[in-house]
């Protein structure tokens, strides 16, 4: 995810921003740049890749004296990872720098080309700091025009602009996405988190949404609710958690909504990526992955047949490679893959584009092997995903997916105007229900010292909660190293049973707006047999010997994404119980790049 940080002051300006930018590199980026404007004079410097590259690009400026400096790490949206579309991005006198997305760019840059303005890059960023100098027309007061600017955005972000018409100060504003400013003895700083700030500046303040303003070396004792601020960089880094994972579970909620930012409105979902005609011809899909992408993918296939009315055919990317495997001509293939460089779903999309099929990919990483190989992307948008252990990928693969579900249904007409409403307004709902509530959270942390021991866990679910006990399942074993393993409720009885004692802790997903009886039946089976029930669910049940009680939605994707964040965190909890490394488990790696 994109960085942001700024400085107002006397200190040299290039040497401390790239030191803030270090500070925010775990967060991922592909390209980053600094503006400095000193002495009436603009300085911009950009460049892709890490940031030795920016280092070497400015390597013959140093700022003296006072001036106000921003600098930025970004993480590709809108637009390839080029030194064009990298921050800041100028236009006459001003420069600006930009977290998050501006959903109705495309409408604002359309107004601002009818009047003259260039545009060079791809970015929806750039709109920001042409349509400031075109408001500037019309007042000559700065503070003004950054106003009207910014309430013409919708979206989400977190701006720093500069201009040469106030070269005291630095424009601000925050709305979704998080937005830090500190003093120090030195001047003040902007950061997105405060990592960058630890050393520099005493006290800070966390802007909430809606904040805007022109911030100079006078101003900081005018914003509300100045912390001190805490000298620890890696608990900075963790964002207070305690481990990456925990964060990561935490911001599920935020980054869902960056997923689903500028690809749909009242009317439908869109994707810019896809060409209209995209779809015309094809019949069926195939969708392949790995380990929890596959969960992603195999949940999907539930809504690609019920929503887009479209065969849907999963893989695992391992078997799939030398399964020698028939496909047709109308047949999409879609990859699913948080780092695009895992080496089995690699070689299955380098293998399939030799039989000609149309390719996807659904990816958290742009300009990775398989985004590169890919026909068309659609990024997840989750951030860098430190923990080992998948979650927030999981969940911004299961939003676009679910989005191109229905945006399949929309093409093919086989969802109605009226059902895609009330879908999308599940989809927002869906997202409410993937924040973390501090009372679960303290009930799981409390349950889990009771499942630490036992030969064994089974998680049950029926439909597309099947696969979401798969990636319950894997949660658990990735980080705990007891043997856990999915089934379909419904299959239990076919063998699986056998194994069922009061040792064998079952977990049963039992959501109730989706076959909730059968699978209770199924429960039913396991607990005559004296196995440890732990139920999620909204409903009682009196056979379980635990329930995780779950707040009572209207639809069962709601459920799923509630769920989902009671599995993540069930997991955590019995792996923080056990002592084990949350973030780092023994031999997993998060990134597998040999088969
Ligand atoms: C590794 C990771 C898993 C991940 C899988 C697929 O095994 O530990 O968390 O699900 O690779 O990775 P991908 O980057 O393709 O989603």
């Amino acid at each position: 995810m994109c960085g942001i940080v700024g400085y107002i002051g006397t200190r040299e300006k290039k040497s401390l921003l790239l030191h803030g930018l270090k500070e925010l590199e775990y967060r991922g980026y592909d390209s980053a740049g600094l503006a400095v404007l000193e002495q009436e004079e603009l300085h911009v410097f950009r460049a892709t890749g890490k940031l030795k590259n920016l280092e070497h690009a400015c390597k013959d400026f140093v700022s003296e004296g006072f001036g106000v400096a921003i600098g930025h790490t970004r993480w590709a949206t809108h637009g390839k990872p080029t030194e064009i579309n990298a921050h800041p991005h100028t236009a006459t006198f001003s420069s600006v720098i930009h977290n998050g997305i501006i959903e109705n760019y495309q409408e604002i840059k359309q107004n601002l080309m009818d009047k003259n303005v260039v545009f060079c890059s791809q970015t929806d960023t750039e709109v920001i700091v042409h349509l400031f100098e075109e408001n500037l027309k019309e007042t000559s007061h700065t503070l003004e025009a950054f106003k009207k600017t910014i309430h013409s955005l919708k979206g989400a972000y977190a701006i720093l602009l500069i201009t040469q018409e106030a070269p005291k100060g630095i424009y601000y504003a925050k709305q979704g996405s998080p937005l830090v400013i500190g003093q120090g003895p030195d001047g003040i700083y902007f950061s997105s988190s405060d990592a960058p700030l630890i050393g520099y500046a005493t006290h800070v303040c966390y802007l909430e949404d809606g904040a805007i303003g022109f911030m100079d070396n006078d101003s900081f004792s005018s914003l509300s609710d100045i912390k001190t601020l805490n000298s620890n960089r890696l608990y900075a880094q963790k964002e207070g958690f305690r481990y990456f994972m925990e964060k990561e579970i935490y911001e599920q909620h935020k980054v869902l909504l960056e997923t689903m930012m500028g690809r749909m409105d009242e009317e439908e979902v869109y994707f810019e990526e896809i060409n209209d005609d995209f779809f015309t011809d094809i019949q069926r899909i195939t969708i392949c992955a790995c380990g929890t992408s596959y969960h992603a993918a195999l949940s999907a296939s539930y809504l690609f047949e019920r929503i887009a009315k479209i065969k849907c055919n999963v893989a695992i990317a391992s078997e799939w490679r030398y399964k020698e495997p028939i496909v047709e001509h109308d047949e999409l293939f879609i990859v699913v893959s948080q780092s695009g460089e895992t080496a089995d779903t690699l070689e299955a999309l380098k293998n399939i584009k030799t039989q000609g099929l149309k390719t996807l990919a659904i990816c958290n990483v742009d300009n990775s092997s398989i985004v590169r190989e890919a026909d068309t992307t659609l990024l997840t948008r989750a951030g860098i995903e430190k923990g080992v252990a998948s979650t927030k990928a999981f969940a911004t693969q299961m939003m676009v997916l679910w989005m191109l579900a229905l945006y399949i249904g929309q093409k093919k007409e086989t969802i109605s105007k009226e059902e895609s409403k009330k879908e999308r307004a599940i989809m927002l709902r869906a997202i409410e229900a993937a924040k973390v509530l501090p009372q679960t959270h303290e009930k799981i942390r409390r349950l889990s010292k009771r499942y630490l021991h036992g030969h064994g866990f089974f998680f049950i679910g029926r439909d597309i909660f099947y696969p979401l006990a798969l990636e319950g399942a894997l949660k658990l074993k990735e980080i705990s190293y007891l043997h856990a393993e999915g089934y379909p409720s419904g299959d239990m009885k076919h063998g699986p049973i056998a194994l069922a004692d009061s040792n064998l802790f079952t977990i049963a997903l039992m959501p109730r707006n989706l076959l909730y009886d059968k699978v209770k039946s199924n429960v039913e089976e396991l607990a005559a047999r004296d196995a440890t029930i732990c139920a999620i669910s909204s409903l009682e049940l009196e056979v379980a010997d635990d329930i995780i009680i779950l707040k009572e939605h209207s639809s069962y994707m709601e459920e799923f994404f509630e769920m989902m964040v009671v599995l993540q965190l069930f997991a955590l909890e019995v792996s923080i119980r056990l002592g084990n490394d949350v973030d780092m488990p023994r031999n997993l790696a998060k990134s597998v790049t040999v088969e």
